[in-house]
């Protein structure tokens, strides 16, 4: 009996490391099983890494929604109006007239956009200290910025509220962490629908209001908020576990801080994967092709890993101009995609604010954490804070924080798998992108996002 107690006790305190790897494996089979096996995974047996970039860039690597049943499961995370949100879009008059709204949003001169994450962090980050959790901290901010990108005034606290409520709960359904609450993203919509008439560039035209409001939210308030969010929760972690990378950091040399970024990035890409549906063959050599149709599940953290030495190693002087041996478009690192294929809009504006950002964090606060740090990163980043005048010890903080973290993954893990399948199974089950394209009307646009919540369009 006591031999019985025992072995179960032994068995129950173990659990932090053993189970939450295992259930991991479970989910992925059981993602796997409900998506069914349409992709084809670059790299893979058919294109190996020496050829990813060139199928990615293939003018034939151009569908974005239509014909993947993984579609169905991005709309769905990332509803209401998925079919309005750019990444989604098939290229097209569409496309291009949305695309060139983001790119006059997003094109703010260096020193204004500077100043701009200096004062939203100014006005969200000054009661921050103790233990916090980095992509919490950091929503705020990004949700500030955003709107004043896109309305060109001070983003008022009810507004920055329903910005941070949308975006957090993206991404904790994105992570398999909670459900989706369409409701607190319906808000939204709601709000933006207001103030259609104060975006300070015109809007596409040729877009219904409810469709240029679906347009604001994913673009701005949806993809750029839990982006950023979740690159810098990312930075901070890095520093907050590299004490000499975070003491150099901390130091005005913007180029370190460069590479930092750039390392951070290559280890804990934002994508896990990104797919598209081929429009066309794409020979490979005289005896394969890859058929029009086909799902390409292009791997990013495969590719970041390939190529370098002890990949799994942060070391920002990879990314040191005197120390690398090739030009920097020749490495295996493409954070914001790649060039030829619908890369990220912000590619260039991201890196300048985050290190704005950094840097107002690093001027505040010392950083410390225990907690593990993945890529999907669904702990949200765990992380001790204190303003640096008052740097004291911090160990036993740091213990405790370890042991929560390891006994929250073994909870976590289990809702991950339970939410995640019923997210996945309804997803397939909706089929928001498949019924989408399935409708035959020319007129298919006129009601966008009915199909989410019938009979509850915002
Ligand atoms: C550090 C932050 C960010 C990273 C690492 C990042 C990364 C990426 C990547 C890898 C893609 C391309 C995926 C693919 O090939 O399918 C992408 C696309 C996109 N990103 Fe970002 N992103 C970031 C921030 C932002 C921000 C601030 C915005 C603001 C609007 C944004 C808007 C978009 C849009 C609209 C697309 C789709 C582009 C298209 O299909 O035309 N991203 N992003």
């Amino acid at each position: 009996m006591l031999i019985a107690l025992l072995l179960a006790a032994a068995v129950v305190v173990s659990l932090p490391w053993w189970l939450p790897g295992r259930v991991v494996a479970l989910r992925v089979r059981v993602f796997a099983r409900i998506n069914g096996d349409e992709g084809i995974p670059v790299p893979g047996d058919l294109v190996g890494i020496e050829r990813f970039k060139e199928v990615y860039a293939h003018p034939a690597a151009g569908g974005r929604s239509r014909g993947a049943a993984l579609s169905d499961v991005f709309w769905y995370w990332l509803s209401p109006g998925p079919e309005m949100h750019q990444e989604h879009l098939e290229a097209g008059e569409r496309y291009e007239s949305v695309a060139r709204v983001t790119r006059g949003l997003l094109a703010v001169p260096r020193a204004e956009a500077e100043e701009l994450t200096r004062r939203c962090a100014a006005r969200t980050l000054n009661d921050a200290r103790g233990l916090v959790r980095l992509r919490d901290l950091m929503m705020p901010l990004w949700a500030e910025f955003s709107y004043e990108l896109v309305f060109a005034e001070p983003c008022p606290r009810a507004a920055r509220d329903l910005i941070v409520g949308n975006a957090s709960d993206v991404s904790a359904s994105l992570k398999c962490t909670s459900l989706r609450h369409m409701e607190r993203r319906h808000r939204l919509t709601r709000y933006l629908l207001t103030r259609l008439p104060e975006v300070r560039v015109p809007l596409p035209s040729g877009l219904s209001p409810l469709e240029q409001a679906f347009y604001l939210h994913g673009a701005f308030f949806t993809t750029a908020v839990v982006q950023m969010s979740e690159a810098m929760a990312h930075l901070l972690m890095v520093l907050a576990q590299h004490p000499g990378v975070q003491a150099r950091a901390r130091t005005d040399d913007a180029h370190y801080l460069d590479q930092v970024i750039a390392e951070t990035l290559r280890l804990y890409p934002l994508f896990g994967i990104a797919h598209r549906i081929t429009t066309a063959g794409i020979p490979l050599d005289e005896h394969t092709t890859i058929p029009a149709g086909s799902v390409l599940c292009f791997n990013y953290p495969e590719f970041h890993r390939a190529g370098f030495d002890d990949p799994g190693r942060f070391d920002p002087a990879r990314f040191d101009p005197a120390r690398v041996d090739r030009p920097a478009k020749d490495l295996n690192h493409i954070p914001f995609g790649i060039a030829a294929n619908r890369p990220c809009p912000a590619w260039r504006l991201a890196p300048i604010v985050m290190r704005v950002a950094a840097w107002d964090v690093l001027r505040r606060y010392a950083l410390h954490s225990s907690a593990a740090h993945t890529r999907s990163m669904p702990n949200r980043g765990p992380c001790l804070l204190t303003p640096l005048q008052a740097a004291g010890n911090v160990r036993a903080a740091l213990l405790f924080m370890s042991f929560r973290d390891r006994w929250e993954d073994v909870w976590r893990s289990v809702v991950q798998l339970v939410l995640g399948t019923y997210m996945v199974w309804d997803a397939r089950r909706k089929r928001l992108c498949e019924h989408y394209f399935d409708d035959p009307s020319e007129n298919r646009h006129a009601h966008p996002g009915r199909r989410d919540r019938p009979g509850h369009a915002p």
